[in-house]
């Protein structure tokens, strides 16, 4: 017998609609879903179907017009916006599609940043877990560098590590692997899979990408706001043909 999994990410009958009269738009309509502790789940559906609208009520980023968002046990409706930029920064790591390095700041300050932000001191452990990271992301000798001196795959690495240093209760990746070569990818996948099955880390990930879904537990299925599908583990090709499915069906 397995253990019960633990729910970190939950969203009770979340709405999203942006505008007001003719111009309104239903982003996202009454989506109830739970994401457990330990997987590796992917988010796919048409453009404008409501994926990073999803992604940024989960991580707290945006609210909803109606229904809930719980994450790491807290309900974000009961928290001021102070609380809820401390619950995420304690909770939440984001990889964006493009990198969202800062400038300035070496790859190592990048990586560092999050933990400085929410106040953390640094133990020896969290110095040899960057280190370990970097390590395992092939950046040992560009840990020095800028952003503008690092290739687009290297710095979604650094984004990556940055998203993994503070162990946080979920990281929310929203087409991380848009901006990269098919290489690139296939290594910021690995590394994001790897995360899952080593460290048990939880990951969300937005992928148009069959190759890169393929490596997710569960693949959920969004189509105008709504979660119209939620599959295990599937091959490239069915993925693929769930997203003809899908297609055909919207047509
Ligand atoms: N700030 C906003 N104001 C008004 N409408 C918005 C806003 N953000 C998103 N929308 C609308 O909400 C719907 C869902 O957008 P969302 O960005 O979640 O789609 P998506 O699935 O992430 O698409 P893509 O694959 O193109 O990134 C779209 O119709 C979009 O135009
Ligand atoms: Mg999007």
């Amino acid at each position: 017998m397995t253990a019960p999994s633990r729910v970190v990410l939950s969203l009770r009958g979340a709405t999203k609609t942006y505008g007001h009269g003719t111009g309104r738009v239903t982003a996202l309509a009454n989506v109830t879903v739970d994401i457990e502790e330990g997987r590796f789940t992917a988010i796919m559906g048409p453009s404008g179907s409501g994926k990073s609208t999803l992604m940024n009520l989960a991580a707290g980023l945006d609210d909803p017009t109606s229904g809930e968002v719980w994450l790491a046990g807290h309900g974000l409706h009961l928290l001021d916006e102070e609380a809820r930029t401390v619950l995420r920064r304690t909770h939440v790591g984001f990889v964006f599609q493009a990198f969202n390095l800062v400038p300035t700041l070496t790859a190592m300050e990048n990586v560092l940043l999050p933990l400085a932000l929410a106040g953390r001191r640094l133990t020896r452990e969290d110095d040899l877990r960057v280190d370990r990271l970097l390590g395992e992301l092939g950046l040992d000798e560009r840990r020095h560098h800028r952003p503008g001196e690092l290739s687009g795959g290297q710095q979604q690495r650094v984004a990556i590590a940055r998203a993994l240093a503070g162990t946080p209760s979920v990281v929310i990746a929203d087409e991380p692997t848009g901006n990269l070569d098919t290489r690139s990818s296939r290594e910021v996948l690995g590394l994001l899979g790897s995360a899952v099955e080593s460290y048990g880390q939880t990951i969300v990930m937005v992928s148009h990408d069959p190759v890169a879904a393929s490596r997710a537990d569960r693949i959920l299925m969004i189509t105008d706001g709504r979660i119209v599908g939620d599959h295990p583990r599937c091959t490239p090709e069915e993925i693929a043909s769930l997203l003809i499915e899908l297609e055909v069906g919207a047509a």
